[in-house]
């Protein structure tokens, strides 16, 4: 296991792709398109070091056959956000994945909404972390900036810890600056601990510009925001060539 070996290098960048996923999904899954693994591989040509999938529950947005074909194919690092459940083990152990992050997931949230309460999940997480390290898998737990559950992630053995960002990217003045202050102050822990300090959720050009300036930052994961810049930017292209079809 990596855990301890610090490469003090670049910041990662992981691409989560579920809203690629997501517009496929608005359709029932009848269109080939977004093409998952050309999504993937674009981000990789655009600088993404991972890929990161949330395989969740309702299968909203990513399918089994999505963790399939891209653990097979492999573009890139592959990080799988996952709820701590024996379905979810099972597939992680199947498909193994290089990175396992756990998330917790609740079925009417529009999104990941706050972070895993590793501590009070221990007995829970302990055998999981353990059968998918057996295998190779890393681990990382998507937590609060809390002292409290950097020391849980550490006691479980997880490899790294992301910092959910999503409250601090939306806080303003005072409050903006508390949570940027828990942040400094549980990523230091995390790193004293000799975790990987991971960040993620809410990230856009802006904020990520901010969150680079978070200690011992190794890696972030980004989804959304990005894949609306790619609709931004990429519209007038995929315009024009319809516009082509028709004239020809
Ligand atoms: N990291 C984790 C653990 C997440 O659950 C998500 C959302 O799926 C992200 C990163 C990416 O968040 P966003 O889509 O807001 O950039």
């Amino acid at each position: 296991m990596s855990r301890g070996k610090k490469t003090k290098t670049k910041i990662r960048l992981g691409v989560n792709i579920d809203h690629a996923a997501t517009l496929r999904q608005v359709r029932g899954g009848t269109t080939a398109y977004p093409d998952l693994l050309a999504m993937a591989k674009l981000s990789v040509k655009g600088g993404a070091e991972q890929i990161t999938i949330h395989l969740r529950e309702d299968r909203r947005h990513i399918q089994d056959a999505d963790v399939k074909l891209l653990t097979r194919e492999r573009p890139a690092l592959i990080n799988l956000e996952m709820a701590a459940t024996p379905e979810m083990v099972r597939k992680a152990l199947k498909y193994k994945p290089d990175w396992v992050c756990f998330v917790p997931e609740k079925r009417a949230e529009l999104t990941t909404e706050g972070g895993l309460n590793v501590h009070k999940m221990r007995a829970v997480l302990a055998p999981m972390v353990e059968r998918l390290q057996r295998i190779g898998i890393e681990i990382s737990m998507f937590i609060e900036p809390s002292i409290e559950q950097v020391e849980a992630s550490y006691e479980l053995g997880a490899e790294a810890v992301e910092f959910h960002t999503g409250h601090w990217v939306l806080l303003k003045g005072a409050a903006r600056e508390r949570e940027w202050k828990r942040l400094v102050a549980a990523a230091s822990a995390a790193h004293d601990l000799g975790l990987r300090v991971h960040a993620g959720h809410g990230l856009d050009l802006k904020t990520t510009r901010d969150i680079k300036k978070l200690p011992f930052l190794e890696e972030v994961n980004i989804g959304h925001s990005l894949i609306c810049y790619a609709l931004e930017w990429g519209l007038q292209e995929s315009v024009a060539k319809m516009a082509r079809v028709l004239r020809s």
